[in-house]
């Protein structure tokens, strides 16, 4: 076991006592917000933070984390259990594995993670994502990494009714060492795009409160969807030079920030393959005054974080996720990168009280894996990296 206790539950499969171990990690979005749920292209990275499953074969689902309170307990297929907070996640992943056909087979353990929650990391996504494979594991029951990814918005839907697209699934699912992941919401094909070994990641959370069932998320939504149905085609296939016609009005506005951000994107992969840092920096500011302006969802605080990164040195900073507060993401020369985010969070400190910020340095990883085996009480066999 990793952590967490160990229940009392009758093990009922082959494989009895046969102990696994699952890792998923979160996910910082480097460029391409709110392009997902329209077929767009993202440019996430998975990231050295996240969550670590141990599960064995059992009758029902039940699973205790280290950082949360209460027993998530239901029924293999997601029903009769009485989950709430992060147990309606579980509950919703698993009712979804069931209609695409899992064996009515549960596993027991326990879960712990060092995601922060609500603060823009994608914990949820990674709680889904880490709790798919093990469930399937269980059952001995496979499904196409894709599958699991795209089961994840369902899930989310289903769980807290927040209508997200594949970006947080995706990228915890095909982030790489060292690497962005370049995906396509419309056909989920992915590219990797290295990482200059001289930049860190650093992520700052605003400290503002993001509850993304509570926030704006699924208005903008639906006012791109309006915006986009008098177009009569899909927006993943238009090009700034499209935009013409497109009237200034909201629904105008959010189609311009989706259409901009799509091509900002793959500027982006051309601008890091070429190791352009001062259009990379370019890009990331467009980024951010488009989603503040067009889409708006960028708050007070995340605007004057990416000032004060901007002032602090970094190479670029945008608002990262869905915005509504949340955090903004950095690339920051390595040798700077824990001056810099220490003068950040001081200088917001200094500036506003509502929030604290917290910076964290993150290295791009590998996506979620099954990590080791082991029989009840053994240390576990590592079967990769993460
Ligand atoms: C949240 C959602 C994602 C995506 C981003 C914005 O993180 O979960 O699907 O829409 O917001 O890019």
């Amino acid at each position: 076991m990793l952590g967490g206790q160990r229940l009392n539950t009758t093990r009922v499969t082959k494989g009895e006592g046969m102990v696994r171990h699952f890792w998923a990690p979160g996910r910082v979005n480097l460029i391409g917000d709110h392009t997902d749920y329209s077929g767009g292209l993202v440019l996430p990275a998975a990231i050295d933070r996240g969550l670590t499953l141990t599960v064995e074969a059992a009758q029902r689902i039940t699973l205790t984390s280290s950082d949360h309170e209460g027993v998530a307990d239901m029924a293999p297929d997601g029903s009769g259990g009485t989950p709430d907070g992060w147990g309606r996640y579980v509950a919703a992943v698993a009712a979804e594995l069931h209609a695409l056909g899992r064996p009515p087979v549960g596993v027991t353990g326990s879960l712990t993670s060092d995601l922060p929650a609500g603060s823009g990391l994608s914990s949820s996504a990674a709680l889904e994502v880490g709790v798919a494979p093990a469930v399937c594991a269980g059952a001995d029951f496979a499904l196409d990494p894709m599958a699991l990814a795209q089961a994840g918005p369902r899930a989310e839907q289903a769980a807290v009714g927040v209508a997200c697209g594949v970006l947080d699934q995706a990228a915890s699912i095909r982030g790489r060492a060292d690497s962005a992941v370049l995906l396509d919401c419309t056909t989920l094909e992915t590219r990797l795009v290295p990482l200059a070994a001289d930049l860190a990641i650093v992520v700052v959370d605003s400290g503002v409160t993001r509850q993304l069932e509570a926030s704006g998320y699924g208005r903008r939504r639906a006012e791109l969807e309006e915006g986009a149905a008098r177009l009569g085609r899909p927006l993943a296939d238009l090009t700034p030079g499209d935009l013409g016609d497109v009237p200034d009005d909201v629904g105008g506005r959010r189609v311009r920030h989706v259409v901009t951000e799509n091509a900002r994107v793959r500027a982006a992969v051309d601008a890091l393959a070429a190791d352009d840092r001062a259009a990379v920096g370019e890009l990331f500011a467009a980024s951010h005054a488009s989603l503040r302006d067009d889409y708006e969802v960028t708050v007070a605080e995340t605007d004057l974080l990416v000032e004060l990164l901007g002032k602090a040195g970094a190479v670029a900073a945008r608002m990262t996720g869905g915005g509504f507060g949340g955090s903004v993401v950095a690339l920051v020369a390595a040798d700077r990168a824990d001056a810099v985010a220490e003068e950040v969070v001081a200088a917001y400190g200094r500036a506003q009280h509502r929030a604290t910020a917290t910076a964290y340095r993150c290295q791009a990883a590998d996506g979620a894996a099954e990590v080791g085996r082991s029989d009840e009480g053994e240390e576990p066999q590592q079967q990769g990296s993460h």
